[in-house]
């Protein structure tokens, strides 16, 4: 290591701390939480302001009931979203876990590993025990590619950083909504708590691997590397308009649907709203231009 010294060093600090934490907040999901036979269909299972019609004329067209149902496919949607991400990132870490790259970061990356993979069981579950499947992905996003390794990295901590960010934004919301299940209401609060970490280092990562691409292959290659990053910024918040769930809430022409709501203006302020705090930091990073992402 060389001009990057301070950086790798507060990295692998930060790491550090965040390990002693997570071991102490270890928790077993098989035992954490209680499974009902059924949810209640009378109630949201998504936060009605997260829905993919809200504040556009189809909101107003549907129904309670129809909003009622099509929040249960919403949540079935978000949680399988996140099983897909989850089940990538993992890939891209377990790939890099001992990478001479990254000193000082291989605890770390197991614990992260570890609680994506309770992460991920836990959301696979709720589908298939409420929704009796998890989607299948939708548009498989291309790989990462570039001839240096930073750039890569720059481009696979970018992506997992801002799936985390994006998904933590809903977490969050819907971690103490007393309108959702209980269940619902845990599944994203322990999400959250975890997700909390894995943002705070995901920050630092990119803080690092920015300042090393920099160096290496100048404003050219994080310019590179943020079109990238924007474009699956893009895809990530158009996932959420799966034609499949209109179909499943028995909502007519799914995809004429998506287009629609895709093209509302409220749509893209709210996407705006959305990836504001990531774009800001990508932004700073020299990654990004802040209306970049969120079309
Ligand atoms: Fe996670
Ligand atoms: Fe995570």
């Amino acid at each position: 290591m060389s001009a990057d010294q301070p950086a790798t060093q507060r990295l692998q600090e930060v790491a550090a701390k965040l390990s002693v934490i997570s071991r102490m907040n270890s928790y077993d999901p098989y035992e954490l939480f209680e499974w009902p036979d059924s949810l209640p269909t009378t109630d949201y299972w998504m936060a009605p302001e997260l829905m993919t019609c809200y504040g556009t004329p189809i909101w107003d067209e549907l129904t309670e009931e129809q909003r009622l149902t099509l929040s249960q496919w919403e949540s079935v949607n978000f949680f399988s979203l996140n099983v897909h991400l989850i089940r990538e990132l993992i890939g891209e870490v377990a790939d890099r876990i001992y990478e001479t790259r990254f000193p000082g970061l291989s605890d770390f990356f197991h614990d992260f590993i570890s609680e994506e993979n309770k992460h991920m069981w836990f959301f696979a579950t709720f589908c298939l025990r409420y929704g009796g499947k998890v989607y299948p992905s939708g548009k498989m996003f291309a790989a990462a590619s570039a001839d240096e390794n930073v750039l890569r990295d720059v481009m696979v901590f970018g992506r997992i950083l801002i799936a985390e960010e994006l998904s933590d934004a809903y977490n969050l919301r819907m971690s103490d909504d007393t309108r959702l299940p209980a269940l619902v209401q845990q599944i994203n609060l322990v999400h959250h708590r975890d997700e909390s970490r894995h943002i705070a280092f995901g920050r630092q990562m990119m803080r690092t691997l920015c300042e090393r691409a920099a160096a290496a292959t100048g404003e050219d290659g994080l310019r590179m590397a943020g079109d990238y990053l924007a474009r699956y910024t893009s895809v990530c918040l158009q996932s959420f308009y799966n034609p499949t769930m209109y179909a499943d809430a028995g909502i007519e022409g799914g995809r004429r649907l998506r287009v629609r709501l895709l093209e509302d203006p409220a749509r893209m302020q709210a996407h705006r709203d959305l990836v504001s705090r990531t774009t800001a930091f990508l932004e700073r990073l020299g990654l990004i231009q802040a209306d970049a992402a969120a079309r």
